[in-house]
C-alpha cells in the first residue's frame, strides 16, 4: 500500500507545475497570529497548504495516507500539517491550535480506513502528525513498554523482539499500521484469542486533553482512561505515550499455511472451519481466506502457541479435514511469527 502511495505522489510530483504559492502572503490576521504561536515556541516543521501539486504539503500529506480516496481534490484539505519534533512541541502545538480556534486532526500511522486522519468537515482544520514521536522503551523488569503514539506496530514488535523472545504483544498483523490508532480503536491481531484486543494491555498513557493540558492516567481519572482505550481515536485528546503490558509467548511457534482449492470441498471446510476455531484451545488461531475464480480456493494461515508435534495432534483431533501436514509448518519465536504471517497476508 506504500509503495502503491509512493507511486502516485512522483506522479503527482512529474506533472505538478511551477511557481509555488507562498503560503504567508495570503495569511489573514487569525492565520498569522496562529504560525506566530507556532514558530514562537520553536515548532518549526510547520508545512502550509499550497495550490501547487509539487510542493511538499502534498507529498506530506499522502506519505501515510492509506485511504487515497481522501487525496482527492474534492476532499477537504488541511490549512497546514505539522510534524512535533518532540513531546513538548506536541503539547504546544495543540495548545497553539486550541487557543487560536484550529480543529485538530491528529495522524499516526495513517492507516484509517475512513479518512479520520487526513481531512474534516469543520471549516478550519490543521493535521498533527507524530511520526516522530517514535521512541520504544521496554522495561523487562516490569514487563511493560512506554510507547510513543507516532510508532508502528513494526516498530513496536522489533523493540520488543530486541529485548526479549519470552514475550510478546497482541496487536495487528499490518506492521505499517500506528500505535496511536491501534490502542485507541482496539487493535486484533493473532494473539487476540488468547489475550484480546491490544487496547486490554494499555496500562497508563500521556494525553493532552481538549484544554491544553498534559496529564497521565491518574491525572485524567478512570473514566476518560477507560474511554481512551477503545473509544475511537481523536476523542478524548492528544495521546502522546501509552504505557502497555507484554504478554508472555512460548520460545517455540509454529506457524502454516495450506492451500486447498475447490477439488477439496472449499464450501464444506469453510463451513468446517467456522465450528471449530471458536471452540478450539486459544493457544491456536487459525484465520482463512478465500479467493473467487473457477474453482475458488481458499489458504488457511495461522499460528500455534507451541512446537510443532503438538500442533499436528491437535489439529488431527479437532480438524482433521484442514489436511495438515508438517511440510505446511515452520517452527519460529514470536518475531518469526509475527514476519511471516504479515508477509503471507499484508
Ligand atoms: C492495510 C491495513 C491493515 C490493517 N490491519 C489491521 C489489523 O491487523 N488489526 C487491526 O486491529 N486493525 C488493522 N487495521 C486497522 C487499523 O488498526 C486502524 O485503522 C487504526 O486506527 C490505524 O491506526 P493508525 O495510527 O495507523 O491510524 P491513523 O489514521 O493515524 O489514526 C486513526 C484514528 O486515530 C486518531 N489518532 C491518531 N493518532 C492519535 C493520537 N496520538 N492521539 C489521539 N488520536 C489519534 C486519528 O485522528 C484517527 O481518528 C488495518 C488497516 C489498514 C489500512
Ligand atoms: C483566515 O485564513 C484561514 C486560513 O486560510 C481561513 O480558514 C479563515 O477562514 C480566515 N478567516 C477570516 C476571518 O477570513
Ligand atoms: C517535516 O518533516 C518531514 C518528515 O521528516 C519532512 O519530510 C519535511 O520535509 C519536513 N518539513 C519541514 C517544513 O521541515
Ligand atoms: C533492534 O536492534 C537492532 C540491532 O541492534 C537495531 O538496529 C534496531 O534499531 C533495534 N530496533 C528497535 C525498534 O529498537
Ligand atoms: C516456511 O519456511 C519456508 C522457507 O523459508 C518458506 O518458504 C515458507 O513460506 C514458510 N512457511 C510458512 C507457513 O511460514
Ligand atoms: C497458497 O495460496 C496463496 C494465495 O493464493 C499463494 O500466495 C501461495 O503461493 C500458495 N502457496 C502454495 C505453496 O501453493
Ligand atoms: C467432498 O465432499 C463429498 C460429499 O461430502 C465427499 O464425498 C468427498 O469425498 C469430498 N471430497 C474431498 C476431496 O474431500
Amino acid at each position: 500500500m506504500r509503495t502503491f502511495g509512493l507511486f502516485l505522489l512522483l506522479w503527482l510530483v512529474n506533472l505538478g507545475g511551477r511557481g509555488a504559492v507562498v503560503a504567508y502572503s495570503s495569511q489573514n490576521a487569525t492565520a498569522l497570529a496562529f504560525t506566530s504561536c507556532l514558530s514562537g515556541n520553536g515548532i518549526e516543521n510547520v508545512t502550509f497548504k499550497s495550490s501547487s501539486s509539487s510542493s511538499n504539503y502534498y507529498t506530506l500529506l499522502e506519505f501515510s495516507l492509506q485511504n487515497l480516496r481522501y487525496a482527492k481534490e474534492s476532499v477537504p484539505k488541511p490549512y497546514a500539517l505539522i510534524v512535533p519534533e518532540s513531546r513538548d512541541q506536541l503539547h504546544k502545538s495543540v495548545q497553539c491550535s486550541i487557543q487560536h480556534g484550529w480543529q485538530i486532526v491528529m495522524r499516526s500511522g495513517g492507516h484509517s480506513y475512513e479518512g479520520l486522519s487526513s481531512n474534516s468537515q469543520a471549516p478550519n482544520f490543521v493535521i498533527i502528525d507524530v511520526m516522530k514521536l517514535e521512541r520504544v522503551e521496554v522495561d523487562m523488569k516490569s514487563k511493560t513498554a512506554w510507547v510513543e503514539s507516532g510508532a508502528t506496530l513494526g516498530q513496536l514488535y522489533s523493540a520488543i523482539a530486541n529485548k526479549t523472545s519470552l514475550y510478546g504483544f497482541p496487536a495487528g498483523v499490518c506492521a505499517t499500521v500506528g500505535v496511536g490508532g491501534t490502542l485507541s480503536g482496539g487493535g486484533l491481531g493473532l494473539l487476540a484469542r488468547k489475550y484480546g484486543v491490544s487496547a486490554d494491555h494499555v496500562i497508563d498513557a500521556l494525553l493532552v486533553d481538549a484544554n491544553g493540558k498534559l496529564v497521565d492516567r491518574k491525572g485524567m481519572g478512570e473514566d476518560v482512561f477507560w474511554a481512551l482505550r477503545g473509544g475511537g481515536g481523536g476523542s478524548w485528546g492528544v495521546v502522546v505515550a501509552w504505557q502497555i503490558r507484554l504478554v508472555k509467548v512460548p520460545p517455540v511457534i509454529t506457524v502454516f499455511n495450506v492451500n486447498r482449492t475447490g477439488n477439496d470441498n472449499v464450501t464444506e471446510l469453510v463451513e468446517r472451519w467456522q465450528s471449530v476455531e471458536p471452540f478450539a484451545p486459544e493457544d491456536l488461531y487459525i484465520r482463512v481466506f478465500v479467493f473467487g475464480g473457477s474453482p475458488v480456493s481458499l489458504t488457511f494461515n495461522g499460528m500455534y502457541l507451541g512446537p510443532l508435534p503438538q500442533l499436528l495432534k491437535l489439529v488431527n483431533e479437532i480438524f482433521p479435514e484442514m489436511g495438515l501436514v508438517a511440510a505446511d509448518c515452520n517452527e519460529t519465536d514470536w518475531i518469526g511469527s509475527v514476519i511471516s504471517t504479515a508477509v503471507a497476508n499484508g
